[in-house]
């Protein structure tokens, strides 16, 4: 074994590691993603070591000058990454020492990878949170521009995908609005426990040198430090709670998708998706179909699945650091690609959707979505609401078997059934007189909705 092969850690070992091992065990081709916030870590850690003496001002700057420059070989992409050097953290270090010498092989002094790859992770995914924070709000807007022509535009409102009462367009969509509205929440809450320095917990006790922790958490932005050093390095409880609020924006999103699916089928026809978000099939000429969405509903799966994965990666891991911890990069990074691609597209897509009004409102007048409104219309002339729901429930099949809608029956043909309708029966058999009488906040009426679009545009400002 020459020199040039040794591993860092190698000097207790007779023999090298075998072939198979070392790909099985490296993670340099995942965890590479982490490269600048290593770098950003490793600098403030630096800063620290020089501003408690623990090493030179000359350290400092060398190893200062060193990693700008390989930041610049990595940006560029003319960074050699080596397998053989097992991880992230290795390869820099390797490159820094052949850079600036000895003061690379100082830099490692009073930290152990163990805190190291906890601070890389905690810095990756706070920038991610900051990103996916920016994309939510990104399709919050384009969800609100859309919704706010449709304030007028009635659907059938659904339960069981049976018609149930009409409601807006716009109503609909800003159900989503505020589904995303706690998503966003929930990744800024989640980050306030991401915001937390590792470093200085060493391998796993703490180290013997003079550090000063708080210091490396205020020049890395961090709220405070981890304050006991075997969680510090162990528990990774804050890449599955984001996993968890990730999944969550996935479901809602696949939900959402569903609906887009349904929507612009024919036998719906609902809506129609722009092109270049569709694709059409090699064999049927006639096809256009909803690939996004449908995307989106599978890659769900996938994301679900990362959080499957990291919890059950951390439940029978014994204090403090143990390689199992490895495999959390895998699914957090996979778990951060797949909604920052999916948010950014579906932003864009929903700029993209044609609403067919007609469409929509002949599938409401279908399904005796006004039945709702008939039964509230004779309980508030003094009919106890269970008569009420029994007599629209036979009006209905009456009507059902004319088939015809209930506003197409005749005053007479409806007084079968109770004597209390009048002539003023038809102002609630409307759809938009449905609409009209949801009058409260939370109510599809056109002017609630219209407030809820104002507040949503006051909290997208804010
Ligand atoms: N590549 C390792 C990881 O991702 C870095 C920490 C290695 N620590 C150790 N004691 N082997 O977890």
């Amino acid at each position: 074994m020459t020199m040039q092969d040794k591993q860092a850690w190698s000097g207790r070992f007779n023999e090298p590691v075998a072939e198979l091992v070392k790909r099985y065990t490296a993670s340099v081709e995942f965890d590479n993603r982490l490269a600048l916030f290593d770098i950003q870590g490793s600098l403030a850690h630096a800063q620290m070591l020089a501003a408690c003496n623990i090493i030179s001002t000359q350290d400092l700057n060398d190893i200062s000058r060193g990693l700008a420059q390989i930041e610049n070989e990595i940006i560029s992409g003319d960074f050699v990454w080596l397998l053989d050097l097992e991880d992230v953290h290795l390869n820099i270090e390797k490159r820094l020492t052949a850079l600036v010498g000895d003061a690379g092989k100082r830099l490692h002094t009073g930290r152990s990878r163990n805190d190291q790859v906890a601070t890389d992770v905690r810095l990756y995914l706070r920038h991610a949170i900051d990103e996916l924070r920016g994309l939510i709000h990104a399709l919050q807007t384009a969800i609100v521009d859309l919704a706010s022509h449709h304030t007028h535009t009635i659907m059938p409102g659904f339960t069981h995908l049976q018609v149930a009462q009409p409601v807006s367009f716009a109503h609909h969509l800003m159900a989503y609005f505020e589904m995303l509205k706690r998503d966003a929440e929930r990744i800024v809450d989640c980050r306030k426990r991401v915001n937390r320095l590792p470093l200085g917990a060493a391998a796993l006790a703490g180290t013997s040198y003079p550090i000063k922790r708080e210091y490396v958490a205020e020049l890395l932005d961090f709220d405070g430090v981890c304050e006991n050093s075997l969680d510090a390095v162990s528990d990774r409880d804050f890449a599955i709670e984001f996993t968890a609020a990730a999944a969550l924006i996935m479901t809602h999103l696949s939900r959402l998708s569903e609906e887009l699916i349904l929507w612009m089928s024919p036998r719906f026809g609902f809506i129609d998706i722009a092109d270049r978000f569709c694709t059409g099939s090699s064999i049927m000429p006639q096809k256009k179909n909803p690939d996004v969405p449908e995307l989106v509903r599978g890659k769900t799966g996938r994301v679900n699945g990362h959080l499957v994965a990291l919890l059950t990666l951390m439940k029978g891991q014994p204090l403090a650091y143990n390689k199992d911890n490895q495999e959390d990069k895998e699914p957090l990074i996979d778990t951060v690609d797949t909604l920052t691609q999916t948010l950014r597209i579906y932003a864009d897509m929903m700029g993209g959707i044609t609403v067919k009004q007609e469409a929509m409102r002949s599938a409401a007048l279908q399904g005796y979505a006004t039945a709702t409104d008939l039964a509230d219309y004779l309980v508030k002339k003094g009919l106890p609401f269970r008569d009420a729901h029994e007599a629209v429930a036979l009006a209905v099949r009456f009507a059902e078997q004319r088939g015809c809608d209930l506003s197409d029956l005749k005053l007479e043909e409806l007084q079968q059934f109770s004597l209390l309708i009048a002539d003023d029966v038809y102002t609630v058999l409307t759809l938009e007189g449905s609409l009209a009488s949801r009058n409260h906040i939370g109510g599809t009426a056109p002017q609630q909705v219209e407030a809820a679009i104002a507040r949503a545009r006051k909290y997208l400002q804010g």
